[in-house]
């Protein structure tokens, strides 16, 4: 897909690898300028300069203020602001609601929810006084269906996908466009590898959740991407509030 983001300043967490990591390669494809940043310093692998668009990387920590302030004064010291903020780290919890304990539920909410707010937070005074803006959130089929093993995971989400909700139609008429998209479990990425490991039998796990797939297929983690990247820029200027299932045909069953 062809979108033009020429000097578009677009942060990117959770980048280090899977979706975020093609989420920065797409971006520079299309002309942006990339903070791309991870708690995993393999993000500082992917600093460079393209033809047309550049990548920054910073190591942060999306669960502290702090480190959410430190990305986007990297940012904007590297770029003087911030047009888009694609909100994308998370990790995973396989435990059903009895077995996840107090610390499991606290760090699912902290890294896939709170993060978002952060982000949000620190995001949208410029976004509005500019009056342009574009955030998106990676939520999940979690975010709308209930799966067995995925307690905390679908919490984290399903506040993802209503913060989304709450937080475009609050702002809806500033300027700033706020979107999720919402892959199914379907992606070999780090964070479904670690999934399928916290199962009885992962090697069973991953042939079900494929089958589970009407498309019956693996996803690449560049058609999330496309998705992302649709939501970010100038194609979706009247979308807003709005999840994008890209799942195969998941939850159109
Ligand atoms: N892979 C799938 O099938 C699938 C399905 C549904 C939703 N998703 C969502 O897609 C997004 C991208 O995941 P992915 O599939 O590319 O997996 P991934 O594990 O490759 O990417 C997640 C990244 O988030 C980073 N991260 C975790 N905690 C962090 C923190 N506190 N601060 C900063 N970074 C942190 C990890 O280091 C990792 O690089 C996630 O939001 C995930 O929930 C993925």
């Amino acid at each position: 897909m062809s979108v033009e983001l020429a000097g578009a300043r677009v942060i990117v967490s959770g980048a280090a690898g899977g979706v975020g990591k093609a989420t920065i390669d797409k971006l520079l494809a299309c002309g942006a300028r990339v903070c791309a940043t991870d708690i995993d310093p393999a993000v500082t692998q992917h600093a460079r300069q393209g033809s047309r668009g550049e990548v920054v990387t910073i190591v942060a920590d999306v669960t502290k203020s702090a480190d959410v302030d430190r990305i986007f004064a990297c940012a904007e010291a590297a770029f003087g602001g911030v047009d888009c903020v694609v909100s994308n780290a998370a990790s995973i919890v396989t435990k059903s609601v009895l077995d996840t304990t107090e610390d499991d539920w606290d760090r699912m909410l902290d890294t896939n929810a709170k993060s978002l707010f952060l982000m949000l937070k620190r995001a949208l005074p410029t976004m509005m006084a500019r009056r342009a803006g574009s955030i998106v959130a990676t939520a999940s089929i979690s975010s709308v269906v209930g799966l067995p093993t995925q307690a905390a995971y679908a919490a984290s989400k399903g506040a993802v996908l209503q913060l989304i909700r709450q937080t475009a139609v609050e702002y809806a008429g500033t300027g700033v466009r706020i979107n999720a998209v919402g892959p199914g479990s379907i992606t070999r990425t780090k964070i479904l590898d670690s999934y399928l490991a916290g199962l009885d039998d992962p090697d069973a796990g991953a042939a079900a959740i494929k089958g589970a797939h009407p498309m019956g297929r693996w996803a690449e983690p560049e058609e999330v991407a496309d998705a992302i990247v649709f939501l970010a820029g100038p194609t979706s200027t009247f979308i807003t509030g709005q999840i994008i299932m890209v799942d195969g045909g998941f939850t159109a069953r």
